[in-house]
């Protein structure tokens, strides 16, 4: 711009046919700006798509993100890939501070952790099968199914029966000693993981109810009890939670499809593809507000295992009365 406005206040002082020389001499040089301008900014503009177009294709490559009319989506664990341990820090939402808190417990960082390593396949199939046969005495007539073995919670039809009570001695044919012990042996290594992911003390952090078996198929919901895939925040519906874990027990893909565990963000749905013997675990407050995806065909097992600060919120392992 500068050098045309200097052409100017010269052609004011020339004559005539200087002038016409001078005003084809000043269209020709911003023309030429112009051009190089124009070429600057197509320069740059390519640059940018570039760029763009190298990080979405590097993502998708990698897997990591993906584009749809569901919006965007971010993977934090894939099925097939063995993670050692990852976390994620989140800011901590506020959700803490109206709970009495308990220093040394009580999230002051909060975030998500993922493992693969703490619970073996074979523990998981294990652990499974225990699920399997105190479902089998029950079922919900809708696609999710619950069994507590603590409170002895079952689903059954549309209602749930207390399992101990339901069938009485029938319960001791069905589940042995080893299964309750292992149930606490895992218990206490991820008790042991949450603890050491978030800088706090194994001891201070309790079990709390609800702690529960899950199977979800297909099937149509027929009480709300049935309908596992609303968005959600564990410490809203269970005051006591602080930290949520669940171990999974059956493999995203091979056993079941649909059924991702899914982080709700602002910006993305950041999803954990359940895996055998894979342990994921949050803080409870709303910085995770999370659902599961519907299960499109296939039988999906998990058990969801939950720890409170207050000691008065928390309760004893399962035991086989
Ligand atoms: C997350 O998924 C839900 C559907 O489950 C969708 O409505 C929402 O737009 C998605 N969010 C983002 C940021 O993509
Ligand atoms: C899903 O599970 C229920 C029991 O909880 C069962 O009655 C139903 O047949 C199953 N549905 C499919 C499609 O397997």
């Amino acid at each position: 711009m500068a050098p045309q406005r200097r052409a100017g206040s010269r052609t004011a002082e020339s004559g005539s046919a200087g002038m016409e020389a001078r005003a084809e001499a000043r269209r020709r040089l911003s023309s030429v700006i112009k051009g190089n301008s124009q070429k600057v900014s197509h320069q740059k503009w390519l640059k940018v798509a570039f760029l763009l177009s190298s990080v979405v294709l590097g993502c998708l490559l990698s897997g990591s993100y993906f584009f749809s009319e569901e919006g965007v989506t971010e993977v934090l664990g894939h099925y097939g890939e063995i993670i050692e341990d990852r976390f994620i820090e989140v800011p901590c939402s506020e959700d803490y501070d109206s709970h009495k808190r308990f220093e040394g417990c009580t999230p002051r960082k909060c975030g998500r952790g993922i493992t693969d390593t703490i619970i073996s396949r074979v523990e998981a199939e294990r652990i499974r099968r225990i699920a399997e046969k105190g479902l089998s005495l029950g079922g919900s007539d809708g696609g999710a199914s619950i069994l507590d073995l603590h409170s002895g919670a079952l689903s059954l039809g549309k209602h749930f029966v207390d399992m101990y009570r339901y069938f009485g001695d029938k319960v001791h044919n069905i589940f042995s000693e080893e299964d309750f012990h292992l149930y606490s042996e895992l218990r206490q290594r991820i008790q042991q993981q949450i603890a050491l992911s978030f800088g706090i003390s194994s001891s201070s952090m309790y079990l709390t109810k609800p702690t529960f078996f899950s199977r979800i198929n297909n099937s149509e919901a027929k009480t709300t009890h049935d309908e596992y895939w609303h968005p959600h925040i564990d410490k809203v519906t269970y005051g006591s939670f602080d930290y949520t874990s669940l171990l999974y027990l059956s493999d995203y893909t091979e056993d079941f499809g649909g059924g991702r565990f899914v982080f709700m963000d602002e910006g993305a749905n950041r999803t954990v593809e359940p895996r055998a013997g894979r342990v994921s675990f949050f803080t409870s407050g709303s910085e995770n507000l999370h659902r599961v995806e519907k299960v499109h065909w296939g039988t999906r097992y998990a058990i969801t295992i939950s720890f409170t600060c207050n000691p008065d919120h928390g309760i004893g392992d399962p035991v086989l009365t």
